[in-house]
């Protein structure tokens, strides 16, 4: 194995202070815990917040809670391109997942196909603000209302980032977040659940008051996967447990097996800084998404890029072959630039039964080009510089709506097509 300076995909590294708070956080009972929900609450302007294990687990919460509420609604409609971490949680909380194709441009639900897909089984949609880029709140929220279906908003990728002025994961019915490795505010593993509505409110309480609390063998596992990620996402150090295959880095699995649990105090102790931090990644993202961008020559800057609050910068290579060649050359040079989901939703082995027959092109097509590019306080002007000599022969020509496009004809449509 080679050490060699190697970016990570993306990086929210804790603190040594971060760290020394989390071992302080051990012994501080619900104190932090009470002091956290406080700040969240007061920050994103909602009357209600949970803390769970992960995202995944706030998902499963919500969607037990969302169906108590409306027993007869079993589906859950999820873009057909999105985390694994969304079908695993439905799966676990006994509902069935419903696929809507997305709009390859703006990875968000394709909001025609939306209309078409809401029935009277569906019990919420679930948009997911994809790398952070905001989905069309308002018209999901709107299509919803009338139908009487809840928008469980999964910002696990974007907490902070805004739209028209509100916050991501405020807009929709009920909201999470995500403080796993890889997204806004890491803090190795966690979730958090807010709503603003009493009646979802009373529903989550109920299916929160009956998780247990994370034993302290588990606290004191998390703990050191948190202190250990925040010393390997370093550029010097990340070639060492990128070589290690079982650490399963970038991987996206299906698993519906995944504990539920409350998030610790311990954990409530490495969030403590949250909001310092996440402003401060926030920023150094939009600058370095807004250079990015200037410096792969697109025709523009995706919408407004300020407010996109990108977490990676999603690129749409012209074939999957391209793309290979693109991803094992920024391999060797260490660049961070990875591919995404492997598979639209529909082939996930477990679950590809259910969708026998229906085929998400829009969903297939971005499964097989999209890459993302870094874009965290580690990245220099060289990183930056080398990727730009590395993707300006793909053919991009546009952009809309937060990634840039490319001219395209997709299997089963006819002539050129933007898609
Ligand atoms: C869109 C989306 N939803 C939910 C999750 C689940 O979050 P966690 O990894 O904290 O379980 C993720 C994680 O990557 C995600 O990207």
């Amino acid at each position: 194995m080679r050490i060699r300076r190697t970016l990570s995909p993306t990086a929210a590294p804790l603190r040594p202070a971060d760290l020394w708070r989390g071992l302080k956080g051990f012994f501080a009972g619900e104190k932090y815990l009470r002091r956290l929900k406080e700040e969240i609450t007061g920050y994103f302007g909602v009357r209600h917040a949970w803390f769970t294990s992960s995202g995944k687990a706030a998902l499963y919460v919500i969607l037990r809670a969302l169906r108590s509420l409306e027993p007869d609604r079993t589906e859950v409609l999820i873009p057909a391109y999105t985390c694994f971490s969304v079908p695993s949680a439905i799966v676990r909380a006994g509902l069935e997942v419903a696929l809507c194709d997305i709009d390859a441009s703006s990875l968000d639900l394709n909001g025609t196909l939306l209309g078409k897909s809401v029935n009277e089984k569906t019990l919420c949609v679930v948009p997911d603000h994809l790398f952070g880029i905001p989905s069309a709140m308002g018209s999901i929220v709107d299509l919803c209302r009338d139908r009487g279906v809840f928008v469980l908003e999964d910002a696990a990728q974007a907490m902070g980032g805004r739209c028209d002025g509100r916050f991501l994961g405020t807009i929709g019915d009920v909201g999470l977040f995500s403080l796993g490795r890889g997204k806004p505010v890491a803090c190795g593993s966690g979730g958090i659940i807010i709503t603003a509505s009493d009646v979802i409110a009373g529903a989550i309480e109920r299916e929160f008051s009956s998780l247990p609390f994370p034993g302290r063998a588990t606290q004191a596992g998390e703990y050191l996967k948190a202190a250990a990620m925040s010393l390997f996402i370093h550029p010097l150090l990340y070639s060492l447990p990128a070589a290690l295959p079982f650490l399963h880095l970038g991987q996206t699995v299906f698993d519906s097996r995944f504990p539920v649990m409350r998030f610790s105090s311990m954990q409530a102790g490495l969030c403590m800084t949250w909001r310092r931090r996440l402003e401060a990644a926030m920023s150094v993202r939009k600058r370095q998404a807004a250079m990015l961008c200037r410096m792969l020559d697109a025709a523009r800057i995706a919408g407004d890029v300020s407010s996109a609050g990108y977490l990676r910068l999603p690129f749409m290579t012209e074939s999957r072959e391209r793309r290979q060649r693109v991803c094992r050359t920024a391999k060797k040079l260490g660049l961070g630039i990875t591919t995404m989901y492997p598979s639209p939703v529909n082939e996930i082995p477990q679950i590809a039964h259910r969708f026998a027959g229906s085929t998400f092109p829009a969903a297939r097509l971005v499964a097989d080009r999209l890459i993302t590019l870094p874009l965290h306080r580690y990245v220099r002007d060289g990183d930056r510089e080398e990727m730009a000599r590395l993707l300006k022969p793909v053919r991009s020509i546009g952009v809309r709506s937060g990634v840039l496009s490319v001219d395209m004809t997709v299997p089963g449509m006819t002539g050129k097509e933007r898609v």
